[in-house]
């Protein structure tokens, strides 16, 4: 069969159902005047007692998200905050944003998180803040990170835009560090289409981000369109908190189903010599966002060669991150071995809802095929 002849496999789409064509049918209908904020407090508190977190507050973007918590700990010109190497640039750039310096340090080999050796190395008297980041639903060492953290009195800002509905030790991504965020773009496992979340433990800081949230507006004070200091502007809408609330209620089944196709990739290539998956170690749940796939340092494997047999049996996928600090915006960091090491031997695999056996069984065989036609040290 010709490759125009079989269907094309996206490597992300949303499950839409009858429930969230309806709840934003309602939202966009009915939910104004004093019901404008119906969904989005909906949304909140199904994120809050799914996450068994104290506060939350829905935002337009995980970047947004982040960027509010960098402020509310008073980060800027001169801080620095250590970030992965490895990661999405929306976790670094906030910290640009405030004037402070993003310091990128090295991943460990197996999770592809951030190595809590390297934090501690890289921690000075100027660190306020460590950004771990849960890739693609694998889980940090959170409980090396929380101890350096404790003892250094920096604060953690999990970043877990991935990872919604991992669990590290019994506790969900995103309700161990200080504060965390969430994504949901339309490529993530709960989706608003664009928007996110802000999960916060104290109530200090909790009070100190109502007022920067909206626009420096304290809700204590009843002034209308009274603005105490400069705030931001996140805000997620009711519509799109109507969608994220029908996906909520749908949350067991999403990361089920994420689990349901890691599985299959894991029947198909985890035995396979030379290749890695995402790993889930002892204690903890992957939520698996992405099913991804390394390659072997024995074999000699070249990624433009291997997605071009992927488009060319109409198989979308996704090249790993690069290190950030190989953008033109930053110094390049190459002592960061693993990260440096690890992007170009790496892609994600097609991991969407909807996606169906057969579908996956032909991602496998592209990939099983691939490795049959390159050399193994
Ligand atoms: C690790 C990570 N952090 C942050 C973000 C930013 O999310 P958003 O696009 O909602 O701002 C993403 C988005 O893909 C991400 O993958």
């Amino acid at each position: 069969m010709t490759a125009s002849a079989l269907s094309r496999i996206h490597y992300a789409k949303p499950s839409i159902t009858e429930r969230e064509v309806s709840y934003a049918t309602d939202a966009a209908a009915n939910g104004w005047g004093e019901k404008c904020y119906d969904y989005i407090y909906r949304f909140r508190d199904l994120l809050k007692a799914y996450l068994d977190v104290p506060y939350v507050i829905p935002t337009s973007s995980c970047t947004g998200a982040l960027h509010l918590a960098l402020a509310a700990l008073d980060i800027g010109a001169g801080d620095e905050v250590i970030v992965p190497d490895i990661t999405w640039i929306a976790s670094v750039s906030p910290i640009t944003y405030l004037g402070a310096t993003p310091v990128f340090v090295d991943v460990l080999e197996d999770s592809w998180c951030i190595d809590p050796k390297a934090i501690e190395a890289a921690i000075t008297s100027k660190t306020k803040a460590i950004i771990p980041v849960h890739l693609y639903g694998n889980l940090c060492d959170m409980d090396a990170i929380m101890a350096i953290a404790k003892r250094h009195g920096i604060a953690v800002i999990e970043d877990a835009a991935e990872a919604l509905g991992s669990v590290y030790k019994g506790r969900k991504a995103a309700s161990i560090g200080d504060m965390a965020t969430f994504s949901f773009h339309g490529t993530k496992t709960v989706t608003t289409g664009e928007g996110g979340a802000l999960v916060v433990q104290s109530p200090e800081l909790y009070e100190k981000l109502l007022i920067l949230e909206g626009h420096g507006r304290d809700p204590k004070i009843s002034k209308q369109f009274w603005c105490e200091k400069i705030g931001y502007k996140y805000k997620m809408s009711n519509m799109e908190a109507a969608v994220g609330t029908a996906q909520m209620e749908r949350i067991d089944e999403l990361v089920a189903r994420k689990r349901e196709i890691f599985a299959q990739y894991q029947a198909r290539l985890g035995k396979v010599a030379g290749l890695h998956l995402n790993p889930e170690p002892e204690g903890c749940i992957n939520s698996y966002w992405m099913s991804t796939v390394v390659f072997d340092k024995s074999i000699s494997f070249h990624r433009e060669e291997l997605l071009a047999d992927m488009a060319a049996a109409n198989i979308d996928a996704r090249v790993f991150f690069y290190p950030v600090s190989q953008f033109p915006s930053f110094a390049s960091k190459p002592e960061n071995v693993v990260s440096y090491g690890l992007y170009d031997r790496a892609i994600n695999l097609p991991s969407y809802h909807d996606i169906r056996d057969d579908e996956i069984a032909r991602v496998c065989e592209v990939i099983l095929a691939y490795l049959g036609k390159v050399s193994h040290a």
